[in-house]
């Protein structure tokens, strides 16, 4: 059982992923880990998250301790990820690890392509979305809960910047498959919003 969840920036879409995986008994993996990890390791090194060999050199060496890192949601590494995002190179350098991650034992994995890219045959496809003013509020008070110093208009500034470059570029850009069932969390609770993907679950699989 694969379950695709993509969607844009703070949707709440790794709160979601992570009570149905904790539902269904399934691995989760947060594919946005990976990129966040890359660009960490471009920007430690000193190299720019745009130049192609240090993205691509940086994806090919991650290891299991790298996705354990628990600094990698900082706005720097956040704006970091999306650039070496934008590198088909580094993408292609990813797909096996999630593609085999997901083949192992079934999994929930969370997202801006796995329904469309890295797994567009999955069992189930959410998309994941809300307005940026509701989706930027949340990871506003996520930074505010971590003690980190921002503007709230900072925060809107960036998440709809980031939307931006992941929708507009060539390589697998962030977009909703066709048999995709959207799932809008502007006005919705996290329990509501899981509620609403166990229903499409349901309705798509016999679980
Ligand atoms: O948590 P948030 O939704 O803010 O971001 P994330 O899922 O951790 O992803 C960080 C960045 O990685 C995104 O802005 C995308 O550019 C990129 N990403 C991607 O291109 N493809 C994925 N499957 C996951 C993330």
């Amino acid at each position: 059982m694969i379950i695709a969840i993509d969607g844009p920036a703070a949707a709440g879409k790794g709160t979601l992923a992570k009570r149905i995986a904790t539902a269904l008994n399934l691995p989760y993996l947060d594919t946005g880990i990976l990129y966040r990890a890359t660009a960490k390791r471009v920007l430690e090194a000193g190299q720019d998250p745009d130049d192609v060999q240090a993205a691509l050199a940086a994806a090919q060496a991650l290891g299991a301790e790298d996705l354990k890192r628990t600094d990698l949601r900082d706005a720097a590494t956040s704006k970091a990820a999306s650039q070496v995002a934008s590198i088909p190179q580094v993408r292609q350098a990813l797909l096996d690890f999630q593609r085999h991650f997901g083949n192992s034992h079934g999994a929930v994995l969370d997202g801006r392509d796995i329904g469309t890219i890295i797994f567009p045959h999955a069992d189930v496809k959410l998309f994941v979305t809300a307005s940026v003013e509701a989706r930027a509020e949340r990871r506003y008070k996520e930074f505010l809960a971590k003690g980190e110093a921002v503007g709230l208009a900072e925060v809107i500034a960036d998440v709809h910047a980031r939307d931006e470059a992941d929708r507009t570029r060539a390589a697998a850009p962030l977009m909703m498959a066709m048999d995709a069932e959207l799932i809008d969390t502007t006005s919705m609770d996290a329990s509501t919003a899981f509620a609403r993907a166990l229903e499409v679950i349901r309705k798509k699989t016999s679980r």
